[in-house]
């Protein structure tokens, strides 16, 4: 949740305007985060004064307020650092004086941004205050930059550099975050920091980088000459291997050097998401947890907070290639990037299965767990963690796995899972789902796992996400940036995802050769049904603005492959509509459900026809007998429902597979319904895109 940017040039010509546009689109770009009001600050006039810009609400009132604003926008900067937050409240309301950036003091010797929550603050706040610190907002946030000040003043003659600085405040920090500091004692310096939190920075030079990677300067310990011999590179990954014995000053920056030795002009962003960075530069690097990276004279330097206990930490940061690009993450023509979502699922499915699915062989290639699928078939149990809608796409897959590998699973909400300490063990295997792979719950309940010796496995969406780099192996989804609150291409490509590991995993298993090929043809049909199904979208707006319109409630029901989609299609109603809305097994129906039905209760029954089509008819004449007047969800070719029944025709899929087209009209209706009520489709109140707290 909450976005930060910021915005550091270096030997460039910039005004005021120009920065504060920067900065200003690089929180718009991250507003899907989730935010409840933004903030600036930027180099003032005089050395050493910082202009704050801070506003209640959306990124356009910021905007507006600067355009409105009597500063001088055409000062210029030949070096500038500024920094910018969106912030999503945990301590204090949302207002003007708790938005970030924070001072340390009315001068603003020490301005932070900050993404999380310091945990110890109340303790920090009263010792500062003891020491004769004034507090001016409600903030944990607050606490971290009057510690920098601290910090600062106590240490008269020996001025530490201002990675020390931050290093010292840092270590003092519980709980998780994202920081980017600034100072007016270190001008045109940066220092920014994660410990749980996202954090990526993009490079922008006219030369081409010497290398690709930037070196992490380690701390040092007592007695200990070499000291990245203790740090063996794990993750080359770049263009240029990096040396293995350190020949160069550890001051240097190898990346940043120019050919002649002169600074060459520079410019870092550090965002929180590569959709900030990405109109400026393609080159980003990924901080890691206790990273603390250090912009000042145009180079970037990466400190370890500390020594970790347990694996190496790579020596170096890969300054990666990003792939994706601006117009993937733009509107386009569609009114809502939720929209556009949806009526994309045709393809982000297909590129789920690219490269991937031999359509013809009927063979199935996950490059990322191929090292692993033998562990994982001797695995006595799959658990499958994960919140929300990723959470959904388990439960919607959970019996083709126990079909098709015939090993137990479980489904897990991470949350759950972690407050009932569930027991682990080395041979359990583990796999944790989300699309933005920064979600809290499911990052903890990863690393609880892992703790315990569990193969952990990612089905994740966002490339160099948290989970996807701390998993053993996993599978990316390849949804491309999903923006809407609301999770829909997700979720369909979190399905083929595990459904094409349940597939890979059972290769090795003759009697299961047919259901696989029926599986794999079934995945071939999927895109152009997809297509076919959203062909339907009129009849659905007309559903949401007639019958469905001025409901307070609405129950879902079906059973086996579908309850997921019941469950599934009840979270989007409640979460952008605000309308009430609860999935319900229809075998549960006369367990208590039932006592809800009469001919006012709105029902949707998901009848498309399985297995279990008898069972689901049975429960349809329960609530039909009770005056209930159901909207069907059936098979294109059911002529088994009355005539004059609202129904919701779809294309037949494979039983497992169904699911994936069923959801989609209950994606579109929820759509409509939030749309209907004037609601923020892409910005439901209350929520965020990556819920990076607990
Ligand atoms: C889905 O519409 C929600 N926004 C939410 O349930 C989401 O799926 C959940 O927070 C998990 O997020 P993740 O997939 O990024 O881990
Ligand atoms: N805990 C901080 C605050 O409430 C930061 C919240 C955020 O992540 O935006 O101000």
């Amino acid at each position: 949740m909450c976005g930060i940017f910021a915005y550091c040039s270096y030997l460039q010509e910039k005004d005021r305007k120009t920065v504060c546009d920067i900065l200003v689109n690089g929180l718009a770009r991250q507003e899907y985060r989730g935010y409840d009001s933004a903030g600036l600050g930027v180099d003032g006039d005089k050395k050493g004064e910082v202009i704050f810009f801070k506003e209640v609400g959306k990124v356009a009132g910021l905007r507006k307020k600067i355009a409105e604003s009597k500063v001088d926008m055409s000062k210029t900067f030949l070096s500038q650092v500024s920094i910018a937050h969106t912030r999503w409240a945990t301590h204090g309301q949302p207002s003007v004086v708790n938005c970030h950036p924070l001072r340390s003091d009315p001068t603003a010797e020490f301005a932070i941004v900050h993404n999380g929550i310091v945990t110890n603050a109340a303790a920090l706040r009263l010792l500062l205050q003891k020491r004769g610190y004034r507090f001016e907002s409600d903030t944990d946030t607050e606490a971290v930059a009057i510690l920098c000040k601290y910090i600062y003043d106590s240490q008269p003659e020996k001025r530490l550099s201002f990675t020390e600085l931050v290093k010292t405040v840092l270590t003092e920090l519980e709980g998780s975050f994202a920081f980017v500091f600034k100072s007016v004692h270190y001008p045109n310096e940066a220092v920014t920091a994660r410990r749980g939190s996202p954090l990526l920075v993009g490079v922008k030079t006219e030369r081409k980088l010497k290398v690709d990677f930037v070196d992490v300067e380690f701390p040092s310990v007592e007695g200990e000459k070499n000291i990245d011999a203790l740090a063996a590179p794990t993750s080359p990954g770049g263009l240029l291997a990096p040396p293995s014995q350190n020949n160069l000053m550890r001051t240097q920056s190898r990346a940043f050097m120019s050919e002649d030795g002169m600074p060459q002009p520079i410019e870092f962003f550090v965002a929180s998401d590569a959709a900030a960075i990405i109109e400026h530069t393609k080159r980003v690097l990924y901080l890691e947890d206790d990273d603390i990276a250090h912009i000042s004279e145009g180079e970037l330097h990466i400190h370890r907070l500390r020594r970790t206990e347990g694996p190496p930490v790579s020596s170096i940061r890969t300054i990666e290639t990003l792939e994706i690009e601006l117009a993937e993450i733009m509107k386009g023509k569609f009114d809502h990037f939720m929209q556009k979502e949806i009526y994309e699922q045709p393809e982000s499915v297909v590129n789920t299965m690219r490269g991937r699915v031999n359509f013809d062989q009927h063979v199935i290639t996950l490059g990322g767990l191929r090292q692993y699928l033998n562990i994982i078939r001797r695995g006595r149990r799959i658990v499958f963690c994960a919140c929300g809608t990723s959470y959904h796409s388990a439960i919607a897959t959970r019996a083709i796995f126990e079909e098709l590998t015939e090993i137990p699973v479980t489904v897990e909400l991470a949350s759950d899972f972690l407050d009932r300490k569930t027991p682990i063990f080395r041979d359990d295997v583990c796999v944790f789902v989300s699309q933005s792979g920064e979600t809290a719950d499911t990052i903890l309940a990863m690393r609880y796992c892992l703790e315990r010796g569990a193969l952990c496995v990612g089905v994740v969406n966002t490339v160099g996400s948290t989970i996807s780099r701390e998993t053993h192996c996993g599978v990316h989804i390849n949804a491309g940036p999903e923006i809407g609150v609301a999770s829909t291409k997700a979720y369909t490509s979190q399905y083929i995802a595990l459904i094409m590991i349940a597939l890979q995993l059972s290769e090795d298993r003759v009697s299961t050769i047919e259901r696989r090929k029926q599986i794999i043809d079934g995945l071939h049909a999927l895109p152009s049904q997809i297509k076919r199904v959203l062909e339907g979208d009129r009849g659905l707006q007309e559903l949401a603005t007639g019958v469905l319109a001025n409901q307070r409630s609405l129950l879902i029901m079906g059973r086996g492959h579908q309850y997921a989609t019941c469950l599934e299609a009840a979270l989007k109603i409640k979460e952008i509509s605000y309308m009430h809305s609860e999935g319900i097994l229809a075998g549960e129906l006369k367990h208590g459900p039932l006592a809800l039905i009469d001919e006012n209760m709105p029902v949707i029954i998901i009848m498309t026809q399985d297995s279990l089509y008898p069972k689901v008819q049975s429960a349809y004449a329960q609530i039909t007998a009770r005056k209930a007047q159901p909207i069907v969800v059936c098979n294109e070719d059911d002529q088994d429902i009355p005539a004059g029944v609202k129904t919701i025709r779809l294309p037949k899929a494979v039983d497992c597979l169904q699911g994936i087209l069923n959801i989609v009209p209950m994606q579109l209706l929820s759509y409509h319904l939030a749309v209907r009520n004037g609601f923020d489709v892409d910005f439901p109140r209350n929520l965020a895109k990556s819920v990076t707290t607990e």
